[in-house]
């Protein structure tokens, strides 16, 4: 698979290819009949050779969206809502997000880390070599520092290269009565902090029922902006709240969810380039209607697709699984799937030197026990990995 794609092949593949490397970054990619000849054009010293026997060879899986490091274990909610309660009751109960709050300000940052470095190495059995991670589960200034400090260690221990990203998650039980100095403390000294701390690249806002309004959600982006931080949003799971066409007029890297989102907000969208990240595990998990993919695939606005690991709606972390459920339940096709867990996934983070098998790209690469992308959908639950390839 490279980056090389086109309308008839969106994927660019190529049977009986090869991939050379060096200094853990692709240099080559093409028919393995002309192999030795690129080393010798390359000028590059052959070294340890693999035949992969007509395996299916892709860039390492790319999950832009997860919530990786929290305590705790909502399981229990699941059941609740098996039995036919909605999220936005049991959150109104006390349980969703602020239940764990608690559990991952009482962990010590070691239990934290190695709590994160055990779902990192999950995700990388899936496939996954390139994982954004959110903070949000701590929701003090100081707590919200230390979360992104400890996905930076626990990806370095996990061997999965991490992209930590700033999340204004909600408005915390303790400060329900003073949200508008709590919005000022993110604004004011979270954002900044985490930009001159380089802690991450980007700042999510939960902007939807139970979470961010609207005008919370654009001072907090505004900072970002002000600070050098790229905008990313949670828009549209529960209900449309104008968070997308804001996200547009910021630039941002992508909206997330987006199960609601008007016409409107679509085009500017499209206009921006804003990614729309599909997570369709939170979605068929809550029992909520499927994001508008016709449309956003018509309007040109590209499709990432992501795991949402989280402890509340999607505690899952092998994008696989979400392939399938972006196919079967999304209809979005193979293709479209395959893109948006690699190349677009990194665009979402704002990379460009991964998801693609292309010279110049991360040499994070992925074996399938598989010879065809679509088997990886098609066999869903299975763990179809021959191995995975990091440097
Ligand atoms: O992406 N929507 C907000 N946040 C998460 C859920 C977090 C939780 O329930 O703990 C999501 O679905
Ligand atoms: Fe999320």
């Amino acid at each position: 698979m490279t980056c090389v794609g086109s309308e008839a092949d969106p994927l660019g593949m190529i049977s009986d290819g090869a991939v050379l490397t060096e200094a853990g970054h692709v240099v080559w990619v093409g028919p393995s009949a002309d192999a030795a000849a690129a080393c010798r054009a390359l000028d590059v010293l052959p070294g340890e050779r693999v035949d992969l026997g007509g395996r299916l060879l892709t860039p390492g899986l790319v999950d832009c969206h997860t919530h990786a490091v929290f305590a705790g274990d909502r399981s229990a909610e699941f059941a609740l809502r098996a039995r036919g309660a909605t999220y936005l009751e049991i959150a109104a109960a006390g349980g969703g997000i602020a239940a764990t709050l608690g559990p991952t300000r009482a962990a010590t940052e070691s239990t934290l880390e190695r709590l994160t470095v055990d779902r990192m190495q999950a995700a990388r059995a899936t496939g996954t070599t390139t994982m954004e991670v959110k903070s949000g589960y701590d929701l003090t200034v100081a707590g919200e520092l230390k979360l992104l400090r400890v996905v930076g260690r626990a990806g370095a221990r996990a061997g999965m290269s991490v992209v930590p990203t700033l999340l204004c998650h909600v408005v915390p039980p303790e400060r329900k009565a003073d949200r508008d100095a709590y919005v000022g403390e993110l604004a004011d000294v979270l954002v900044p902090t985490v930009a001159t701390d380089r802690l991450a690249t980007s700042v999510d806002v939960y902007c939807d029922e139970g979470a961010f309004t609207r005008d919370e959600s654009e001072r907090i982006w505004r900072a970002a902006v002000d600070a050098g931080l790229a905008v990313r949003g949670h828009v549209g799971q529960f209900s449309d709240q104008g968070a997308a066409e804001l996200c547009a007029a910021f630039g941002a890297l992508s909206v997330d969810h987006v199960e609601q989102v008007s016409d409107d907000a679509i085009a500017a969208l499209a206009a921006a380039g804003t990614v729309a990240v599909m997570l369709p595990g939170a979605c068929v998990q809550l029992r909520l209607p499927p994001p508008p993919v016709e449309k956003l695939r018509a309007a040109g606005v590209p499709l990432a697709v992501a795991s949402d690991l989280n402890p509340g709606s999607s505690c899952s972390s092998s994008l696989p699984l979400q392939m399938w459920l972006a196919t079967t339940h999304f209809g979005m096709t193979v293709e479209e799937a395959w893109l948006g867990v690699t190349r677009v996934a990194a665009r979402a983070l704002g990379l460009v030197d991964r998801g693609v098998l292309a010279p110049g790209a991360r040499a994070d690469l992925v074996v399938w026990n598989a010879e065809q992308p679509a088997a990886i959908p098609y066999q869903y639950g299975a763990t179809l990995i021959d191995r995975v390839v990091t440097h």
